[in-house]
Formats: structure tokens, sequence, C-alpha cells
């Protein structure tokens, strides 16, 4: 007999509309380390206008969601840009992270055309971009704002096959 999935299962599902007010207090819970107050409203206009429509996903335990990320392709389909990938605050370090970004990297390296992944973050974040094997292409320093510099880094799924 089925048992009952237990309320600490986690999952990673598509987003939903649903899904806005839980990924808005992961941002906050974010913001100033990782980004800056500036970003909060295109992170909300994302969410309203574009996250359904995109490959953007979530991390949901307990009926919680608790960590959320995507990519948009651009117009030829060969690039995936991966966008607003984040963390709660307070569950950092026990591997969600990881789980986010290979379950992004699949959903793009699984999307027919596609041969590179592109991202811009901070400098506190790209290093655990580069275990992915990512590379900087270009450094803005108070890109994002002040402190808060932005890394441009790619992926290019041809070199590793
Ligand atoms: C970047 C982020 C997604 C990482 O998620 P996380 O859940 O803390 O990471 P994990 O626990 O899965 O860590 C996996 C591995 O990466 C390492 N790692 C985590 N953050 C790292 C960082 N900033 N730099 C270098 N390595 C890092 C961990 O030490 C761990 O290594 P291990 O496997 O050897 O123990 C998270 O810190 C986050 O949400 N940051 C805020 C939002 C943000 O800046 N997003 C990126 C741009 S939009």
């Amino acid at each position: 007999m089925a048992s009952a999935p237990d309320a600490q299962t986690t999952i990673i599902r598509p987003y939903i509309s649903s899904d806005w007010r839980d990924c808005l207090s992961l941002f906050d819970g974010n913001v100033l380390r990782f980004f800056s107050t500036a970003e909060r409203a295109d992170f909300a206009n994302f969410l309203d206008q574009d996250a359904g429509a995109w490959s953007y996903q979530v991390i949901e335990r307990g009926n919680r969601v608790i960590a959320c990320g995507g990519h948009a392709l651009d117009a030829q389909g060969q690039t995936a840009y991966l966008c607003w990938g984040m963390v709660a605050r307070e569950l950092q370090g026990t591997g969600l992270g990881d789980m986010l970004t290979k379950a992004r990297l699949r959903a793009a390296q699984n999307t027919p055309g596609v041969t590179q992944v592109r991202l811009d973050t901070s400098q506190h974040t790209q290093g655990f971009y580069r275990r992915f094997g990512f590379t900087v292409e270009k450094i803005v320093p108070d890109g994002y704002g002040p402190g808060l510099d932005r890394w441009d880094m790619l992926l290019c799924f041809c070199a590793s096959e």
C-alpha cells in the first residue's frame, strides 16, 4: 500500500502563480548580501510576467517554497540564460543550491538546440557556479550597485562532449 508523502519531502516542480509571495520572501531574505533592493521590483515584475511562461522551477518542502530559479532561451534557441536563482537564506549550505542548479542545467541541456548557458551573478556567488564548469567572461565592478559586482559567466555544453 502506498504511504502518504512525508511533510518534509523535498520536491522540485514548475513555478505557479501562487508561489509569488514565497518567492518574494526568498528574495527579501537574500537582499543586501546577494541582491540589491533596487532589483526587487524587477524580480516582482519577472514573477508577474515571465516566470509562468519561462522554465522557472521551485523547490518545495512541507508546503513551503525554499528555493527558486530557472532559465530563458535567446531568440535563436541556442543560449539558455539562468535567471533569478536563490535559496532560503537559513537553508543555504544544505545542498539545495546544488539540487536547483543541476535541475536547471539538466532542463537547459535537454532543450533541443541549446549549446550553452550564460548567467550573471555577484562576486559572492561566482565561485558556486564555477563548480559546475562556468567560466568568467566579464566583471563589472559595482555592476549591480555599490559593493555588488557583476560577473558574466558562460558554460558551453559542446566543450564537455
Ligand atoms: C548561490 C546559492 C544558490 C548556493 O546555494 P546553497 O544551497 O547555499 O549551496 P549548496 O549547499 O548546494 O552548496 C553546494 C556546494 O557549493 C559550495 N558553495 C555554496 N555557495 C558557494 C559560494 N557562494 N561560493 C563557492 N562555493 C559555494 C558549498 O560549499 C558546497 O560545497 P561542498 O559540496 O563541497 O560542500 C545560494 O547561496 C543563494 O541562494 N544565494 C543568494 C542568491 C544568489 O546570489 N543567486 C545567484 C545569482 S541570481
